[in-house]
């Protein structure tokens, strides 16, 4: 059984090497739901503290904001091993490698504390084409993960024997959608997005780029897996949904998705794996990340 979440809030780095997150946005409970109109109120949301709802309690979801202080960005680079930091020195923008940073520590945080080690003791592998996955005497902990990063906010998603991909995206006009959604998309997706009514059409666009990435994401594959092999639902008054996989239905293709409203303007997406017998996963039940946050979730605080 993995070790429960520990999430610190406080100025300084704490005695374990938990990283403080006075800006901690999250968590399972709120905005993670299958379908359901846009009109869905888009989570309550302040600056510092999101709630999420969770439809699927074999997946734990944590958004997290990246525009922290220099003092905190110290100490994230003090969680990373020395490939991370080597990474992060060939960013050339300061922005670029705070971001890199501090959501590298996080993600080492979050796994640390679901395997009860030490962030900086986490061991990461990558696959074939740049997934990241837990190495050494921790893979066999089933402990999967993915994260996204849009401007200053990261989503993570953590599951047990399941294989899970996200996307996070701000929803924006985006001047060439119609080219882009008549390249990227495929044809069943491109023909509903051209019928969509011209105000639906940015979320339309952008709950179908999520969609699409999150399942390509999962798959490990990224963009080497073509994106005209399957469809995803993207109207917004439609469910999340995988329509199909190459000749396979969405209801038989394996492969869960999910919607999530991760703060003001963002849409994220979750693919999850289904598994045969859904009990042998330890995640039994919807949970609150971090302790700490839990007043403030189930009493409905904004702070
Ligand atoms: C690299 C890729 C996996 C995602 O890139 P992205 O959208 O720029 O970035 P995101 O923030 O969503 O995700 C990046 C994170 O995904 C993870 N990742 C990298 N390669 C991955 C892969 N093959 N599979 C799953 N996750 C991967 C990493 O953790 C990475 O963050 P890190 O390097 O800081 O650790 C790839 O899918 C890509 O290049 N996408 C381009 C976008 C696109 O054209 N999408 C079409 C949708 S219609």
């Amino acid at each position: 059984m993995p070790g429960r979440p520990r999430v610190c809030l406080g100025e300084n780095m704490s005695a374990d090497g938990c990283l403080p997150v006075s800006r901690l946005v999250t968590d399972v409970d709120a905005g993670l739901s299958d379908g359901g109109p846009l009109a869905r109120p888009p989570l309550r949301a302040s600056a510092s503290c999101v709630d999420v709802v969770m439809a699927d309690p074999a997946v734990e979801v944590v958004v997290t904001r990246l525009d922290v202080g220099p003092d905190i960005v110290r100490a994230s680079a003090a969680l990373l091993s020395d490939a991370e930091r080597q990474r992060a020195s060939r960013f050339r923008f300061d922005r670029e490698h705070r971001r890199f940073v501090v959501a590298r520590a996080r993600l080492r945080q979050l796994l640390g504390a679901r395997l009860d080690v030490r962030p900086d003791a986490v061991e990461l592998v990558y696959g074939k084409r740049g997934k990241p996955a837990l190495a050494g005497r921790f893979a066999d902990s089933g402990l999967r993960f993915n994260l996204s990063h849009c401007d200053d906010v990261a989503l993570y998603a953590f599951s047990y024997g399941r294989e899970i991909g996200v996307d996070i995206e701000a929803v924006r006009m985006v001047p060439d959608a119609d080219v882009i959604a008549a390249h990227m998309f495929s044809r069943g997706e491109n023909e509903v997005y051209r019928t969509l009514d011209p105000r639906d059409k940015p979320l339309g666009f952008f709950n179908c780029w999520t969609r699409k990435e999150a399942f390509i994401k999962a798959l490990g594959d990224g963009l080497y897996y073509p994106l005209d092999r399957f469809d995803v639902s993207l109207a917004p008054s439609e469910p999340a949904r995988i329509l199909r996989v190459e000749n396979t239905t969405g209801d038989q293709c394996g492969w869960t998705l999910h919607r999530c409203w991760p703060g003001p303007g963002l849409i994220g997406a979750i693919v999850v794996q289904q598994v045969a017998c859904e009990s042998a996963s330890p995640v039994g039940s919807a949970r609150i990340i971090g302790d700490s946050l839990a007043p403030w979730l189930s009493s409905g605080h904004d702070t």
